[in-house]
């Protein structure tokens, strides 16, 4: 029916026109013109023909080598490795495959393809190359993905602008501040003491003893005074007595180290007897050197900024917590080390519970200066890792490299051995640029090939963001890509440019 009314009726540009419109008409295009061909004639497949032309079909000579797989990679070394899954923070560019480098310690972990087992990375390189700018956009890159972080002991101040660009004010530590650390605050395993049940109280005691222990072994021993089993039980009971733990209270109170030293410097009867010493002498004779260590750090380098409770409220939701520890800049590198050590523990207990999911980069800068105060100062560096409770939270030491506790003027076996045992809690090593003398070093202490060596001396020198990353055993070569806002915010050489300006 409409088929035949359409073939009847008029069409819509008759009826348009009827009311004064004009279907626009298709323009036709010029016929083209054919293109010519730009090759006329085909060249035969043997090439052109003729005197001294065409071509041959002459294999390329070649050396036939053989090995075994063992002896393959000095011929060909860092041969890249498999990669690592496109997960976490994109730190820059993976010179060996020329992909994107991503890192995701605790990503890598629960990944049976990736050979580690703990999330710890330890950072080594000399100044300048770009060790805390790497942490610092890491902990950025992060953020996307639920992680906090926490700056434990910010010598020079330098991440200041990053925790302000996040919208959190630091934390600055000195004398004459009124910010108090307590690094024997009990943390969040003292909460509700009176409501645990006798196992439980029971267990928490011995992690808080521990971690206390630790801490004293540290402290004392940076005053080249030995921490032996007399020592220890002195300290431990104590605490016990200033904690109220050995009366049974229900509620414990929190000590500080003068009061610590005050008990073993004025010591209660129970004290004398909860040690089985004869009497008051016997126990003062036995106590001394420990007794003006800890007197002497408790009116030293601890004066005003560890020696009370904590004053301080920190948000723990914030995005960055630092530490600002400038001020103790010109008291040496002695009393900053003290400093980072009270900060590692306190820093430890904050972090002994935590609610699930609850993600957390602790950053540990300028480790180097704690390592430097002896054997005791690394051995608690090392236990802090060890007895961390909390395999989620992704920790982070800076350092220049791995010999630094080595000029503590102990360089004996045992020395060697701690930083060996400190260098396997972590399994993830970033090599930035060294000399020449720490490539033999890296060699010998991080079982570092020659050709790989050679990276960390040379190609890493070259350049800051360089650095050779160990994951497990696989070796990536990155170069670490700074955004404009993020070079502002890790800019660290504002003294040299001032200087220059000047
Ligand atoms: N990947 C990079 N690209 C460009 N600039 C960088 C890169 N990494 C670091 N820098 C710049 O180099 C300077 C030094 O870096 P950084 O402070 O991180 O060195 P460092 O190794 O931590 O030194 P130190 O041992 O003295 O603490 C900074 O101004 C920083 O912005
Ligand atoms: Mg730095």
């Amino acid at each position: 029916m409409t088929r035949r009314m359409s073939r009847r009726g008029r069409d819509v540009a008759v009826l348009l026109d009827d009311f004064g419109h004009r279907l626009p008409t298709v323009p036709t295009a010029p016929a083209a013109t054919r293109e010519r061909a730009p090759f006329t004639s085909g060249v035969p497949r043997r090439g052109p023909r003729g005197r001294g032309r065409g071509r041959a079909a002459t294999p390329a000579p070649l050396s036939v080598w053989r090995m075994t797989s063992e002896q393959t990679p000095v011929a060909w070394p860092l041969i890249p490795t498999p990669g690592l899954p496109p997960t976490g923070a994109q730190m820059g560019i993976d010179l060996l495959s020329g992909g994107t480098f991503y890192c995701d310690p605790v990503g890598w972990v629960t990944d049976d393809d990736v050979p580690v087992t703990n999330p710890n990375v330890v950072v080594f390189g000399k100044p300048g190359r770009g060790k805390s700018a790497t942490v610092k956009a890491f902990a950025l890159r992060m953020l996307g993905y639920g992680y906090r972080t926490l700056v434990l002991g910010d010598t020079k101040d330098e991440y200041e602008p990053l925790c302000r660009e996040l919208g959190v004010e630091p934390f600055a530590i000195g004398h004459g501040l009124p910010a108090r650390i307590n690094p024997l605050a009990f943390g969040p395993l003292g909460h509700g003491w009176d409501r645990l049940d006798a196992a439980e109280a029971r267990r928490r005691e011995a992690i808080i003893f521990a971690r206390w222990l630790v801490l004293l072994r540290g402290l004392v021993g940076s005053q080249s005074v030995p921490f032996g089993p007399v020592e220890e039980n002195a300290v431990g009971e104590a605490l016990r007595l200033l904690t109220g733990y050995r009366s049974g209270a229900t509620r414990l109170s929190e000590p500080t180290l003068p009061q610590l030293w005050r008990a073993l410097d004025e010591p209660p009867d129970e004290l004398v007897a909860g040690c089985r010493y004869a009497d008051l002498r016997h126990f003062l004779d036995a106590t001394r050197v420990l007794r003006d260590a800890l007197g002497a750090l408790v009116k030293g380098s601890l004066a005003g900024l560890f020696d009370d409770h904590t004053s301080i409220d920190v948000d723990w939701r914030a995005p960055i917590q630092s530490l600002s520890l400038s001020r103790l800049e010109p008291l040496g590198d002695q009393a900053v080390g003290i400093a980072l050590t009270c900060l590692n523990s306190w820093g430890q207990a904050m972090r002994e519970i935590a609610d699930p999911g609850d993600l957390r980069i602790v950053v540990r800068d300028e480790t180097w200066r704690q390592m430097r105060l002896g054997v005791e100062a690394m051995k608690s560096l090392d236990a802090n890792l060890r007895l961390s409770r909390r395999d989620a939270d992704v920790q982070i030491l800076l350092a220049h490299k791995p010999s630094d506790m080595l000029t503590a003027g102990d360089a004996t076996s045992q020395a060697v051995a701690i930083a060996r045992d400190l260098l396997h809690l972590c399994d993830t090593r970033v090599l930035h640029g060294q000399d020449q003398a720490v490539g033999d070093e890296l060699g010998s202490m991080l079982g570092l090939s020659p050709v790989a060596q050679r990276v960390v001396t040379g190609w890493a020198v070259a350049g800051k963001g360089r650095a050779l990353w160990l994951v497990g055993d696989r070796a990536f070569k990155v170069q670490t890509v700074l955004t404009e806002p993020e070079l502002r915010l890790t800019y660290t050489n504002e003294a040299l440019t001032a200087g220059g300006a000047a």
